[in-house]
């Protein structure tokens, strides 16, 4: 969704904050813009569209000399909310005077009483944002000192806010704030950076500060100084990033999204390494923060999150009742708070989120703990809010991803809620042999996702047959169920092909009235329990004329041969499987995408952290 830049320091402002945005491109965004002093003058450029076209727009309109001469500014990239992604509604914005700049990320939810109050003043606004009412507010409470007047409005805000101001009459500072919607404050040598994500500060610096919700920090080249909205002082601590600046490039890949999918034997390795204990059968997660008894007292898992993440808490849900004989479900993050879940302290809620910024995910976080339960996260950036506000929880360490449709987050997900499950399965119902076992299964998953990817011509091939068509069905048992909505979404997301996914035995009940001839039905019809009755309903979508392609286990030639294409699934435990299945529907996603010409690593209108509800 948006992101924030702002840049205090020796280098050329205008290149670092364009620079900036660019590491925050793969977040989903509709238009930019970006704001700089200039001999004391506030100066904006903005454009529609991608960073490439407000770069162009920059240089066009601004001398030469402004590039070199401007050491303090602040930019935008918006994903719209409120109003199209037309330029007059890009980021910054400014006050009724011109000379305080304003990004945010985030909503003001009351804007429009704002708005009515500050027009009756005479203030006049050209947007359709509840932005540009945030800065008008700022510059009507300025008073002379620009921190006190960011307080003040932020004290009349309702919503959430990552924001960063400048102003005319303050050079040399920006103020910096949240409540809801991340900052990151990069400590440089000589230079500060304020971002939305650390990957815009990577090129600069490993050392950074994380605000908390209602934090505000004056930033200057040389100085953090962080308070609270009543102006009182607090530490927060200098975190080394530990990111390399590598992990934020192609590295030879077309796109993130494939490169992500060829790091996963890599990632799943770093989520399992060191995670398993193969004397006592079980897993050692010790971010968990839980004693034997307290797990042993759990009476049931309740899985929250959003799309993929959701879908990664749907394989869970089999897990936990499967290894670990406990009650477990999953609920939509967006749902959790406003139906009034049932929660007490026996009740263990995970909240599953690759970016920790989910803006439901979090909200279902602080309602499990209002309500006492044993809260904990499974994100995959570190320090991020949601990891933070859980305090205990288990980290996936699959890298930074950035191509907007998830894959090594999800594998890696799904690897660390099978180790969870088997140390509560080890706590309950499973012997040291069992555990063993399942832990030699988890141990052997970099293995199987690596003999998936090396199918991945096969895979480009069989996409070609599936190029052409608009509509798709995507079909699944058991944990295999979750997968094909996994599949779906993904197929979705990045070629626009409608995809839905369905419970194998379901589609009869309505949606196989959709099936004509070539109707493409993806089968995940691999070897484990309710793969016959998988098979027959694969006769029910052929007898209409459906093409299947289908995902089989290696060497299971009976079930092949009920298939137009398939591609071949490593043999392993059905909770494992899962993941080989999903990197090889991964593969399929990406191919036909790229065949159909798609712009995968941002598809349009998505955006890879929805920190608004
Ligand atoms: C967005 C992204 C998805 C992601 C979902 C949840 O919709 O496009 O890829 O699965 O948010 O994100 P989270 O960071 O909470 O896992």
């Amino acid at each position: 969704m948006c992101g924030i830049v702002g840049y205090i320091g020796k280098a050329d402002a205008p290149t670092v904050l364009i620079n900036g945005l660019r590491r925050l491109e793969y977040r989903g965004y509709d238009s930019a813009g970006l704001a700089v002093l200039d001999d004391e003058r506030v100066v904006v450029s903005k454009a529609p569209g991608k960073v490439a076209a407000l770069n162009e727009r920059a240089r066009s309109e601004w001398p030469a000399e402004r590039f070199s001469r401007a050491s303090l500014g602040i930019a935008h990239t918006r994903w719209a909310t409120h109003g199209p992604p037309t330029e007059v509604n890009a980021h910054p914005h400014l006050d009724h005077s011109g000379e305080v700049a304003l990004v945010h990320n985030g909503i003001i939810e009351n804007y429009r009483a704002l708005r009515a109050r500050l027009e009756g003043k005479g203030h006049h606004f050209y947007s359709e944002t509840d932005t540009e009412v945030l800065a008008h507010l700022i510059g009507e409470c300025d008073k002379g000192n620009l921190f006190q007047a960011v307080c003040d409005a932020l004290h009349q805000v309702e919503g959430t806010f990552g924001i960063a101001v400048l102003s005319a009459r303050e050079p040399g500072r920006i103020i910096t704030a949240r409540r809801g919607s991340p900052i990151v404050i990069g400590v440089g040598d000589g230079e500060t950076i304020i971002a939305s994500d650390a990957s815009a500060i990577l090129a600069h610096t490993q050392r950074v500060i994380y605000l908390d919700d209602n934090d505000i920090a004056i930033v200057t080249a040389d100085s953090v100084d962080i308070r609270d909205l009543n102006n009182i002082p607090v530490t927060r601590e200098i975190a080394e990033l530990g990111l390399d600046e590598s992990a934020a490039e192609k590295g030879g890949y077309d796109h993130f999204m494939l490169k992500e999918i060829h790091e996963q034997p890599e990632c799943l390795a770093n989520a399992i390494r060191g995670r398993l204990d193969f004397n006592i059968g079980s897993s050692v997660l010790a971010g968990m923060g839980t004693s034997p008894r307290e797990l042993a007292e759990l009476g049931r898992v309740v899985l929250v999150g959003c799309g993929t993440s959701l879908h990664a808490g749907l394989v869970g849900e089999y897990a936990f009742e499967d290894l670990a004989d406990l009650h477990s479900e999953v609920q939509q993050a967006a749902e959790f708070r406003y139906r009034n879940p049932i929660l007490g302290s026996r009740d263990l809620v995970v909240a599953i989120s690759q970016s920790g910024e989910t803006a439901d995910t979090l909200a279902a976080v602080r309602e499990a703990k209002q309500k006492g339960a044993f809260v904990m996260s499974l994100c995959n950036v570190v320090g991020s809010t949601i990891a933070r506000e859980t305090g205990r929880g288990v980290y996936l360490h699959a890298g930074p991803e950035i191509s907007v449709a998830s894959t090594k987050a999800f594998t890696c997900q799904v690897a660390v809620l099978l180790m969870m499950a088997l140390k509560l399965g080890r706590g309950r119902r499973f012997s040291r042999e069992e555990g063993i076992r399942f832990a030699q299964e988890i141990n052997s998953i970099p293995m199987l996702v690596e003999r998936v990817i090396r199918q991945d011509a096969h895979i480009a091939g069989v996409a070609a047959s599936y190029v052409a068509n608009e509509h798709a069905f995507f079909i699944g048992r058991g944990p295999m169920y979750p997968v094909a909505l996994e599949g779906a979404l993904k197929l979705k997301e990045i070629s626009y092909i409608h995809a839905e996914g369905y419970h194998a035995a379901e589609l009869k009940h309505g949606p196989i009235a959709l099936l004509t001839e070539g109707t493409p039905v993806i089968a995940i019809a691999c070897d484990i329990p309710g793969k016959d009755k998988t098979l027959g309903n694969i006769e029910e979508c052929k007898a209409r004329g459906a093409r299947i392609l289908g995902l089989v286990t290696e060497g299971d030639h009976e079930a092949a041969e009920c298939m137009d294409d398939f591609i071949s699934i490593p043999r392993c435990h059905p909770l494992v499987a899962t993941i080989p299945a999903v990197v090889a529907l991964q593969l399929f996603s990406y191919h036909v995408a790229r065949l159909r010409g798609c712009e995968i690593d941002q598809p349009r209108n998505l955006a890879k952290s929805v920190t608004v509800e």
